[in-house]
């Protein structure tokens, strides 16, 4: 949710004050990256324990990205990091029905909505409220801190305006921004879950195992993680949410299947890093 301070032909960043919903993985990450470019932050989530994990995980990462940004002034790092977490500000509100519908009788008309959603469609979500014009999606990639990308999605009803206003405020946050349209997983994930499907399809087929897999991709296509690396990062519970809802809709399609593998890790909590275990077992820290 993003609130317009001025209203602007949007050459730059009007938008000033940010209001995340959700302390998960992307919301934190969201939510610093939003912090760390100078910008107020709300970050709103619905489970208090929640919210004290966010803050503690967004002060970790910070202290990563102020060990590189301040290596030869550590006291400077210090500062950046108070000053980023001053800009946060927390909040435990007991929403969790009809999120957007609410919060659009609430928000002044100015205020711009947009969802991280991974998967589902941003026209969808938008039509519960009367602001479709001012309804888009900012799509953004775990660790969010880290990766440059936003996707900026535009439904047939987003505004020039809005787009506009989007496509600065990415920038400004240091994003590069692309443009796509509201498409099943837009474009970075349309094309990493079928391809992280598929690696779990050869491994339950026993063509491979799944380190050897994930050293095929690495050492053979360049890829950070292997792909069974980054089911566990990004949480099979997401993987598998994302499938099922795509196979929901589209049954027809092979690429979307659920997977067995991962239908039962979920089943027994194992969702990867976050939960411990999921292809791979982790330390618990
Ligand atoms: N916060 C701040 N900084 C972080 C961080 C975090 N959470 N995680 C990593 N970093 C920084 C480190 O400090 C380090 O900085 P340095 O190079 O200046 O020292 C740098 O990132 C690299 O980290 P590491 O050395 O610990 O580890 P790697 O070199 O293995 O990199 C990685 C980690 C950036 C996660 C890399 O493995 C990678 O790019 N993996 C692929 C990630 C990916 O594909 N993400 C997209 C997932 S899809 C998605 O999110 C969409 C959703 O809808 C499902």
């Amino acid at each position: 949710v993003i609130k317009r301070s001025f209203s602007t032909s949007m050459a730059k960043n009007a938008i000033k004050n940010v209001t995340v919903i959700g302390g998960g993985l992307m919301g934190s990450g969201i939510a610093q990256v939003t912090a760390q470019a100078g910008q107020n932050v709300t970050l709103v989530e619905v489970n208090a324990d929640v919210l004290k994990k966010t803050e503690t995980s967004i002060a970790t990462s910070l202290a990563r990205v102020a060990k590189k940004l301040y290596k030869d002034k550590p006291s400077d790092g210090e500062k950046f990091v108070a000053e980023t977490r001053g800009r946060i500000k927390g909040k435990n509100i007991d929403i969790k029905h009809k999120l957007f519908k609410d919060l659009d009788a609430a928000a002044p008309p100015t205020t711009l909505f947009a969802s991280n959603t991974s998967s589902l469609s941003i026209g969808e979500i938008a039509s519960v409220t009367n602001r479709k014009d001012r309804f888009g999606g900012l799509h953004f990639f775990n660790p969010v801190p880290v990766m440059k990308l936003l996707e900026v999605i535009r439904t047939p009803e987003t505004s020039d305006e809005t787009y506009q206003a989007f496509m600065a405020w990415g920038k400004s946050i240091g994003k590069v921004c692309i443009t796509c349209k509201d498409t099943p997983g837009f474009v970075v994930n349309r094309l990493l879950v079928p391809y992280m499907a598929e690696a779990v399809r050869m491994y339950e087929r026993g063509d491979a195992s799944a380190r050897d897999i994930d050293t095929a991709m690495k050492l053979g296509a360049g890829y950070p993680m292997g792909p069974f690396e980054l089911n566990d990062y990004v949480g099979l519970d997401t993987t598998n949410f994302i499938l099922e809802g795509w196979h929901k809709k589209m049954p027809e399609n092979p690429l979307f299947e659920p997977l067995e593998s991962m239908k039962k890790l979920v089943s027994e909590g194992k969702f990867g890093i976050k939960s411990g275990e999921g292809y791979y077992k982790y330390d618990k820290k």
